[in-house]
């Protein structure tokens, strides 16, 4: 596994994965747009060397450049494989219910092999800046309509200080002067949660850092939905199959591999006006009022490299992130439904925000809103505005496939379910109001007599055996198939 971002460079530079660019570009609007370019076209991981304003430091991009990035970066065969990692720590005859079975995880995590590791050491701290430090670094403007200057990929780390657990999230962050970033969470996300605790606690400022870079697997993870309250450095560091080295930052504790560190704390008394922003749907988010992340130390190495990704229509680098998250959760998801086999969060169709197709092994009349109404219980599922439900044989990731099942299977006043008043994703504008809009789900399985109007479902055309055979035969002689 990778140790730190430079790790990985030089991987990629042994690989022939990367681009340095010289040329002198500008990190508003041009270096974003230069990458943008470069992960559309699916090319190589793209180093600035020569940035407008900010001698020595170097800016990089697409380094999640595809679905079989990952594999590499979690050092695995098959991405299902991580997750199972975690699951595998369960012993065979585990209890039954999930919940028994998420008890007996959490006690085998704190017998201490996948804890995260603490550390005196890190090379960030040869670079400490006091002030106007959000100005010393080369944020990008991404949009040309964007409010102002983004880090995209930046890790918020919060400490949520009711359950004394860590809090890990890319949320997006705008730069409003050198020390101040409105910073952009969901009301779904864990920040959001931590943001609550304190307000019922009557803490005025939470203690958090905006980490840009470190090893990719922790970038990786950080973007992905652990469930609430698990600590996120745990399930770092399960996920890994190792544990984590954090360093203790006055109460923050950080990647001890980080690149850059913005050390500073959540202000509970100030909210500003967030955005324009142009998001994953491929268009410019409404101004918000969010809360503001107060910075008060800047860390980073020597010759520092600064991560950021641009969003838009896909295939931009969340596309393969979204991707790996749906394989990566797959088997935790299939813990809680065993009856799920395979999930598709197609890019297209905007992942947790837009559209999935699920198979199910189907046991009884009405299974397939059973599992739709458990996916819409779930997390950040929670969010899916459609669920079309297949069965086993059919392969989620073939388009073709779904259509004729949806086409066949389907009379839309039994099949389809629309449930008004539903939680959304937020920057999903066609919803009646921000982040409460309506579901759309379509049982595309084959019927049992009791969902089809008492009727047998009727057989399926297949060809008669001893025919097919023959038939097979000749046609392989005279090379037709
Ligand atoms: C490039 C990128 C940008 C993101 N920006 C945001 C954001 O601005 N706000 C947000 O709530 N989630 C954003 N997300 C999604 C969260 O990172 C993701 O839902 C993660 O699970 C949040 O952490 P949490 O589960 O600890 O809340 C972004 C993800 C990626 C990959």
């Amino acid at each position: 596994m990778f140790k730190d971002l430079r790790d990985y460079v030089g991987y990629l530079e042994r690989n022939g994965l990367i681009r340095y660019v010289d040329v002198e570009l500008d990190p508003v609007l041009e270096i974003p747009e230069f990458a943008r370019r470069v992960i559309l076209s699916r090319g190589p991981t793209i180093v600035f060397r020569n940035i407008r304003g900010f001698p020595g430091w170097r800016m990089i991009s697409n380094i999640f450049r595809g679905l079989d990035v990952f594999k590499i970066i979690f050092d695995v065969k098959d991405l299902e494989e991580v997750g199972e990692r975690v699951l595998k720590l369960l012993p065979e005859r585990s209890p039954e219910s999930f919940f028994d079975k998420a008890r007996l995880l959490i006690d085998l995590i704190r017998s201490g092999r996948y804890l995260p590791r603490k550390t005196s050491q890190a090379d960030f701290l040869k670079n400490i800046v006091e002030r106007d430090g959000f100005n010393k670094v080369p944020i990008p403007k991404i949009w040309p309509k964007d409010g102002g200057r983004y880090i995209t990929y930046g890790i918020l780390v919060t400490k949520d200080l009711y359950k004394d657990v860590y809090n890990l999230g890319v949320y997006r962050a705008q730069v409003i002067d050198g020390e101040r970033a409105a910073i952009h969470w969901f009301i779904h996300k864990r920040a959001a949660y931590v943001y609550k605790n304190a307000k019922e606690m009557n803490i005025r400022k939470i203690p958090a850092a905006i980490v840009v870079g470190t090893d990719p697997a922790t970038m990786a993870v950080a973007a992905m939905p652990t469930p609430y309250p698990i600590d996120e450095y745990l399930f770092t560091s399960l996920l890994k199959g190792e544990g984590v080295e954090l360093i203790d930052l006055d109460g923050v504790e950080v990647p001890a591999n980080s690149e850059i560190v913005f050390r500073g704390y959540i202000s509970l008394d100030e909210l500003v006006d967030e955005g324009p922003f142009g998001d994953y749907r491929g268009y410019y988010d409404y101004v918000n009022k969010v809360p503001v992340f107060k910075l008060e130390r800047l860390y980073y190495r020597d010759d520092p490299l600064y991560y950021f990704t641009v969003v838009g229509r896909p295939y931009m680098e969340d596309t393969w992130i979204g991707k790996a998250v749906e394989r990566i959760f797959l088997p935790f998801i299939k813990l809680i439904f065993p009856e799920i086999i395979d999930i598709n969060l197609p890019p297209e169709g905007l992942f947790t925000g837009g559209i999935a197709f699920v198979s199910i092994k189907k046991r009884f009349p009405g299974h397939a809103k059973k599992v739709m109404s458990g996916l819409w219980g779930l997390g950040l599922f929670s969010l899916v505005k459609m669920i079309i439900v297949v069965d086993e044989h059919v392969n989620t990731h073939d388009l073709g496939q779904i259509l004729y099942s949806i086409a066949v299977n389907v009379d839309p006043s039994r099949d389809v379910i629309v449930i008004n008043d539903m939680p959304t994703d937020e920057l999903d504008f066609v919803s009646k109001v921000r982040g409460l809009g309506s579901k759309l789900g379509i049982d595309a399985t084959i019927k049992f007599p009791e969902e089809n109007y008492g009727r047998e479902w009727p057989e399926k055309t297949e060809p008669d055996p001893d025919v097919y055979r023959k038939i097979d035969d000749l046609l392989r002689r005279l090379g037709l198939i």
